[in-house]
């Protein structure tokens, strides 16, 4: 991989020219006390170096002329590395991840200008970091005002995800492995979690035994926390007490992932908990299924990324029309979005190394993502008939025998040359 992390750096350094860039690593985060959440990289972060500590930063300087990648680590230190684990250190940062040059993060104030007063512009994300935002634009404004004797230096600062998340949207042979290694698992779970879901059960069981494989198969563990939503739970969209005992006659969504080596599975599936759908329920399924496929059928190179969604809305918007669940004139109900009650979300997103993966849907007002291959997304559609759902204004009271129904199906989706590839297609719809 260490060629590839090498690749991507120079990828970025072609595209930002006469500039440095600067990434920061994640930070820790506490649970509780002195109890830290596991550790996980920042996506950027490891995109370019596959290093996997906090309290690090990266710097890429092409116009440098000996030290274009440079990283500031943890040093090694024996005694802490007894308590909170191994560090690679300052010497390894360079041996095992190809640094030009390595220091302490301690001696970032110190070198870092070096980097700087010679970069046209300074390519960095402004994240959640306040404080490392704010030693960027402290070293910024030094070198803005020094700029008048040097006659160099950084005039503005450009958001890296501007240059960056193009290159993580379209997914390289290796990360396509990766990604389905994750998927994998993801759908042997599923398989697993259909088959033991039984009247009785807790949600929690099921989430148990979901779980027990993403980390049995070697995958870090859920890629985001795991839904698995009985009844009208389904109809919380980001449902997760999962405490609740399943009854015959109900439905189960499951929404639930692995992550395997920083990439990320998504699918959801909703099924009958005692095998048998009633008709109600068999009905809504028809129609999000309808939906999904349509949807999917819309995943070509050379179409418009809104075209997915659009298309999801319409048949949902047509299928509930039908069922009296909405009134008047389809156009109208789609533009006024009279089917929000019931369906209140896209129906897909990126995926990859974030769930929600880096990229962009739309570039200019007007201006959707145009699909090519290498891309990687879900579809995801859904009705969601909560029982105290209110209609929108003008619409209809839904009869009593919807309410309660949540549905949706979640594939992941590999966009290719000719067409796509469902990478999920191994759970049953
Ligand atoms: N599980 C999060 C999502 O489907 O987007
Ligand atoms: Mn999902
Ligand atoms: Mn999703």
């Amino acid at each position: 991989m260490q060629a590839e992390y090498r690749q991507r750096r120079e990828q970025l350094m072609a595209k930002i020219g006469n500039s440095t860039a600067i990434f920061r690593s994640a930070t820790t985060a506490v649970m509780h006390n002195d109890v830290e959440y596991n550790f996980r990289q920042d996506s950027d972060f490891f995109y370019l170096t596959g290093f996997n500590e906090p309290e690090a930063v990266v710097v890429l300087a092409p116009h440098h002329s000996e030290h274009r990648f440079v990283l500031f680590v943890q040093p090694k230190d024996p005694e802490k590395e007894t308590w909170t684990g191994y560090r690679v250190g300052v010497e390894a940062a360079k041996e095992l991840y190809g640094a030009d040059e390595a220091y302490s993060i301690a001696e970032l104030n110190e070198k870092l200008p070096k980097y700087l007063e010679k970069a046209d512009r300074i390519y960095y994300h402004l994240g959640r970091d306040e404080k490392f935002n704010n030693t960027i634009l402290k070293h910024w404004r030094g070198l803005i005002a020094t700029y008048g004797k040097r006659g160099t230096g950084p005039i503005a600062i450009e958001d890296s995800n501007f240059v960056l998340h193009p290159m993580r949207l379209v997914k390289s042979q290796a990360e396509l492995e990766l990604m389905r290694k994750a998927i994998n698992i993801s759908v042997e779970a599923h398989n697993h979690a259909r088959e033991f879901t039984q009247p009785g059960r807790y949600e929690y069981e099921i989430q148990a035994e979901i779980e027990h494989i993403f980390r049995l198969r070697g995958g870090v563990g859920p890629a985001y926390p795991s839904i698995v939503a009985s009844g009208a739970n389904a109809c919380v969209l980001h449902y997760i007490e999962n405490d609740r005992q399943m009854q015959d006659n109900e439905l189960l969504l499951i929404d639930a992932g692995c992550c395997y080596g920083y990439y990320n599975g998504d699918i959801t599936r909703t099924f009958p908990v005692g095998g048998k759908f009633t008709p109600e329920q068999k009905t809504i399924y028809d129609l999000v299924l309808s939906a999904q496929l349509q949807a999917l059928a819309q995943v070509q190179p050379g179409n418009s990324w809104n075209l997915i969604h659009d298309t999801a809305v319409r048949v949902l918007v047509e299928g509930m029309l039908d069922l009296g669940i909405l009134q008047g004139n389809i156009d109208e109900l789609i533009k006024e979005e009279k089917y929000k009650p019931y369906y209140m979300h896209r129906t897909g997103h990126w995926l990859g190394l974030d769930v929600h993966d880096a990229g962009m849907y739309k570039q200019g007002e007007e201006t959707w993502q145009i699909l090519q291959p290498g891309q990687i997304l879900t579809v995801e559609p859904g009705i969601y008939i909560a029982p105290n759902v209110k209609p929108a204004e003008g619409q209809p009271e839904v009869d009593n025998r919807w309410r309660g129904i949540g549905i949706r199906i979640e594939d992941n989706v590999l966009v290719t040359e000719s067409g796509h590839e469902v990478l999920t297609a191994g759970v049953p719809k």
